[in-house]
């Protein structure tokens, strides 16, 4: 009897765990679901002084215009929210690394804005 219990007891335990990772693993993965790209546009202002997103033109950078229709990045990895955040971070080529210099919630924020590009 007792043991019997506690099969039950720990099978509703497991569920819950089984349902609670379920629920995580379908969120939106990295902060995704608050990204704001009405404030990554304004965070985009200290980009802009070395990437057009208007225009094609180079300017420091490359233009980020189209970036995530893009294939690649100049670095040859595929255009997604994990090599562009990379690329945020680490800079590199003349491009500052913000890794420090700008919050987790900036970056999602960020790339949210560059998806409308
Ligand atoms: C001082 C100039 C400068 C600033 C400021 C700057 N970048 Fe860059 N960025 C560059 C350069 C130069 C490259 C090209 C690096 C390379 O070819 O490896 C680049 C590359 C990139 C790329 C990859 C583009 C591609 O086609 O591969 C992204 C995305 C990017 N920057 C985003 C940003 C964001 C977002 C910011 C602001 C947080 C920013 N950059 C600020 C100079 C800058």
């Amino acid at each position: 009897m007792v043991r019997q219990k506690f099969f039950a007891v720990s099978s509703v335990i497991v569920g819950t765990a089984l349902a609670l990772s379920l629920t995580l693993t379908a969120a939106p993965k990295a902060g995704a679901g608050k990204a704001d790209a009405a404030k990554g546009k304004e965070a985009f202002e200290q980009c802009a002084i070395c990437h057009n997103v208007d225009n094609d033109e180079k300017k420091m950078g490359p233009s980020l215009k189209g970036l995530f229709k893009r294939k690649t990045l100049a670095n040859g990895k595929p255009v997604n929210d994990a090599n562009v955040l990379a690329q945020i971070n680490a800079g590199g080529n003349g491009m500052p690394a913000y890794s420090d210099m700008l919050s987790a919630d900036d970056k999602a924020n960020l790339i949210a804005y560059l998806h409308t590009l």
